[in-house]
């Protein structure tokens, strides 16, 4: 093999990215590595420890042949000599900046690690989202070394979206590469374009200097997520006007300068990296003095949490302001379709909240029920339930909450379900995802987001 590639960490992006450099670079050894046993022992076996479409196969035909997993983070750093670092990096809970900037331990210790074991040099490359500058501060980390190996720091961002990563790895809208504007800087950035070059058109492979790359991940995540608490503002507005958000969103959509994706209304944005990449930028432009700008972006996260609170406050409200055991069932917990993945997911807010109002929460979901349960861990075991089964999950309800747009919810039998629920019915559609004429004329009370209710009460 001509080079080999190793990746520490081995989550939601490090196993993803790496199985697809993988599969489309068979002259490429790929090491994937974490220090999670669990973890590996899983990419190594049938059932991988994420779930995303179309991976398995990708999996499948690079494992064993040149896809390694291993725990053993420092036989392939010796063997390395492009070192990804895919470490996760949360909001920090505590000392300077908790609850906004970026916790660096985990990627620091990568850092530290790379410099004790390496005895040749290597290219590090960022592919976890990070603070502005961050490169700096991992350079002199690593230079700072008596035996004078040379180690450059690139930023490559990933913009995968969990439930479609493997065609966003295979087609991705570009790949952005941020190196040093040095000879040596050039060299360690020509290098990673050919890896990427191997199936990516040329033309969509940019380079910028780093800290443009670092600050184009923190900038996509904040416009995209900009987008929805824009269209759940207006939303709110809808519900008051009697004006449609589906409607509003498809007629601005059409102007080519807005585009029509990510205008879909919902409960709320989830999922591990809008908030805290917001947050880790509220928090940098704090630092840098610009608090206009900080709270500019801090409302964008204000107005997500104002909708998850508004959704529960409108079930409470339409149930005749008591939800005091009443039986409700969550259809979907993972944070959108198509991932098993919970980690921020408005679903965690509203069972908590219904569960204060002292709710019986019922949650059915197609692969999120084991995450689910650990997020739940800490509430009263007899205020929880999780039924694989949707139908079983309705019966004896008094409302069902469509949390997440599974595909399958848009088609299940809603006069069973109806037929099997107490009476009056209510379905809040926390998506927008079902055709809420067709289920008022079954006899239920139908909410959605942003559009009007249907309501025979
Ligand atoms: P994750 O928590 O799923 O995976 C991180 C892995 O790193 C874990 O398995 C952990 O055990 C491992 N790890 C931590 N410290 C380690 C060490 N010292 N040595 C070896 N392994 C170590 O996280 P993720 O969702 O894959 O996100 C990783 C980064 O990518 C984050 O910075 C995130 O913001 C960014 N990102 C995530 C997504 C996404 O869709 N999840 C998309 C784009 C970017
Ligand atoms: C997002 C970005 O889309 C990726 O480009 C980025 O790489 C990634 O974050 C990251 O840095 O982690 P992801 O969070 O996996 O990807 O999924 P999205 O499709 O962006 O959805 C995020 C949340 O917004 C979900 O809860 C989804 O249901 C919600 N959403 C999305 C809406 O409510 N309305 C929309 O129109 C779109």
């Amino acid at each position: 093999m001509k080079t080999t590639i190793l990746c520490i960490g081995a989550g939601y992006v490090g196993g993803p990215t790496m199985a697809m450099i993988a599969a489309k670079c068979p002259d490429i050894k790929v090491i994937v590595a974490d220090i999670n046993v669990q973890r590996i022992e899983a990419w190594m076996s049938d059932r991988l420890p994420i779930y995303e479409p179309g991976l398995d196969a990708i999996v499948k035909e690079a494992r064993g042949r040149n896809l390694f997993f291993t725990t053993d983070v420092a036989q392939g750093i010796l063997e390395a000599e492009i070192i990804f670092v895919s470490v996760n990096t949360p909001t920090k809970t505590f000392g300077i900046g908790a609850g906004k900037a970026s916790d660096l331990q985990y990627w620091e210790k990568t850092a530290r690690q790379i410099r004790m074991v390496a005895k040749s040099p290597k290219i590090v490359v960022e592919k976890s989202t990070l603070p502005v500058r961050t490169a700096e501060a991992m350079g002199r980390i690593l230079n700072d070394n008596d035996s004078k190996i040379r180690f450059d720091v690139l930023s490559n961002p990933e913009f995968l979206a969990e439930g479609t990563a493997v065609s966003d790895l295979l087609n991705p809208d570009r790949i952005l590469i941020g190196g040093a504007e040095t000879p040596e800087g050039r060299k360690a950035v020509q290098k990673l374009v050919d890896v990427y070059a191997h199936w990516v058109p040329r033309e969509k492979i940019i380079t910028t200097n780093v800290w443009s790359s670092e600050l184009s991940k923190l900038t996509a995540n904040a416009f995209l997520a900009q987008r929805i608490s824009s269209i759940n503002a207006i939303g709110m507005l809808c519900e008051v006007t009697e004006a449609n958000v589906n409607e509003v969103a498809k007629a601005i959509g059409m102007d080519t300068r807005i585009g029509p994706k990510f205008l879909k209304a919902s409960v709320g944005f989830g999922g591990s990296c809008f908030q805290k990449d917001i947050l880790n930028l509220v928090y940098l432009c704090e630092h840098f003095g610009l608090p206009h700008v900080a709270h500019y972006w801090e409302q964008v996260i204000a107005m997500n949490n104002a909708q998850r609170e508004r959704f529960v406050n409108n079930m409470t409200m339409r149930m005749f302001n008591t939800l005091v055991e009443k039986r409700i069932a969550l259809f979907g917990f993972a944070f959108k379709a198509d991932t098993g993945d919970t980690r921020e997911s408005p679903a965690i807010y509203v069972a908590r909240h219904l569960v204060e109002e002292r709710a019986k929460v019922v949650i059915t979901d197609p692969t999120a029920l084991d995450n689910a349960k650990k997020d739940l861990a800490n509430l009263p075991a007899e205020s929880i339930e999780f039924e694989e089964d949707p139908y079983r999950a309705a019966k004896g309800a008094h409302a069902i909450a469509i949390m997440t747009e599974w595909a399958q919810y848009k088609d299940l039998d809603y006069k069973r379900i109806y037929d099997s629920m107490e009476k009056p019915a209510f379905i809040f559609d926390g998506r927008n995802i079902l055709d809420h004429e067709a289920l008022f004329q079954l006899g239920f009370n139908v909410y959605g987001i942003g559009v009007a209710g249907k309501s025979h009460l």
